[in-house]
């Protein structure tokens, strides 16, 4: 990635309307208004959102075009089927973006598209379809990282300030992070197998429950008894803050047998949803620790990613953020879930520092967050810090 930073219309002082972006842009930061373009897996999604010094952030727009349909059949994502998917449906949800928000491409100060980590295929049809417009369009084109997008939504939502700790918890990862500033993101934990997402697909695969398997999963617990079965706890009272949840489903296979009876289903559901809320729990436990022992007091514990929008796990992490006397902030469920307005707003987070990305910035199957291009010092500044 090579960024571009700011030279400043009349000295180095923040409060400057315009900045010249590079040789081609200048950036007015008083008004930002961002599009973005999310494809990295299973929903085409296109999302606006706005930064203005009079109304504050706002959502504009966000359409979210999900793939279940498709993928059904095949009990899990099929990448070839949602490639297709994103280029047969990515132009009408733009469209139907800039509709909702009332504006033309002439209002935009951006665009940003995940540029990787996810499906390759599906990657190169969002971010192919944003260089275009900021080619077309002449605007600045901001190259998102999927992970990093996740990450910043609090601050939308929420307005969190840096330094927050992050459980980042989707289909593809499982990650606890000290967030520094936008781009500069310290990895505390990761999982050594499965990410805490595949571990919710796979064992609802196993129970029967399809795909998607993290919602099926959650809503078949609800008549379940999440003591009925004993299932290991991996990792658990261990020093770090790794993961592991492949064993699991191994366990969970052994646990019900072929007794698949509604009655078995849902206990195994709640058994094994309490069981991965005691492994996050304890492991973001001892994340606060070593927060504690790097001197650094986060301003809040935030959850991000898919798996973020299951209720007993959001309710577990409230309760650990309060006995640590830190707020917890969990953006509503529409936004933890892949959405493009995650995306718009982490592309105004870096434009607003001058972070943009030429057209020829590649598509990334992996894309690692510690690879992300920092700016902790500005982002300091900014939030006062
Ligand atoms: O962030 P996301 O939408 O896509 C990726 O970046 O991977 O996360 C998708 C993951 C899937 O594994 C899905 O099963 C899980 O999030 N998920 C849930 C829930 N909703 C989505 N897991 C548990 N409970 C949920 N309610
Ligand atoms: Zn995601």
């Amino acid at each position: 990635m090579t960024c571009s930073f700011w030279q400043f219309e009349g000295g180095q002082d923040f409060l400057v309307k315009r900045h010249r972006l590079s040789s081609e842009f200048w950036l007015d930061t008083i008004r930002m208004m961002i599009l973005g373009l999310e494809t990295s897996c299973d929903e085409t999604a296109v999302g606006i959102v706005n930064d203005n010094a009079d109304t504050g952030r706002r959502i504009l727009a966000n359409r979210v075009a999900s793939q279940i349909v498709e993928h059904r059949p095949y009990g899990g994502v099929v990448p070839e089927i949602a490639a297709r998917a994103h280029l047969e449906r990515i132009d009408d949800l733009v469209r139907q973006a800039l509709a909702e928000a009332g504006i033309t491409f002439a209002d935009l100060s951006g665009v940003a598209a995940t540029c990787g980590p996810g499906l390759i295929g599906g990657v190169m049809v969002g971010a192919m379809t944003g260089k275009a417009i900021a080619a077309a369009r002449r605007l600045p084109f901001i190259a998102v990282n999927h992970l990093e997008a996740h990450a910043l939504t609090a601050r939308l939502t929420h307005d969190v300030a840096f330094p927050y700790l992050l459980l980042l918890v989707s289909g593809g990862h499982c990650q606890l992070l000290l967030v520094r500033g936008v781009g500069a993101y310290q990895r505390l934990g990761t999982t050594m197998d499965d990410a805490v997402g595949e571990c919710f697909d796979k064992c609802a695969k196993l129970l029967g429950l399809g795909y998607p398997g993290g919602p099926n999963l959650e809503r078949a617990a609800e008549k379940g008894d999440p003591k009925a079965f004993d299932l290991p706890r991996p990792m658990l009272g261990r020093p770090g803050c790794d993961f592991s949840f492949s064993g699991l489903k191994t366990a969970l296979r052994l646990a019900v047998a072929d007794r698949l009876t509604p009655q078995i289903v849902a206990n195994a559901a709640a058994s094994l949803q309490s069981v991965i809320a005691d492994i996050l729990v304890d492991r973001t436990d001892r994340a606060f620790g070593m927060a504690r022992a790097m001197n650094v007091t986060p301003s809040a514990l935030v959850v991000a990613g898919g798996v973020a929008a299951n209720q007993t796990i959001r309710a577990r992490l409230d309760a650990l953020a309060n006995r640590a006397g830190i707020p917890f902030v969990a953006p509503p469920v529409a936004l933890c879930t892949d959405n493009g307005v995650m995306v718009a707003w982490a592309g105004l987070e870096r434009l607003r520092l001058g972070l943009t990305d030429p057209l020829d910035t590649a598509s990334l199957p992996r894309w690692p967050l510690d690879m992300l291009t920092g700016v902790e010092a500005v982002s300091g500044i900014q939030d006062g810090t």
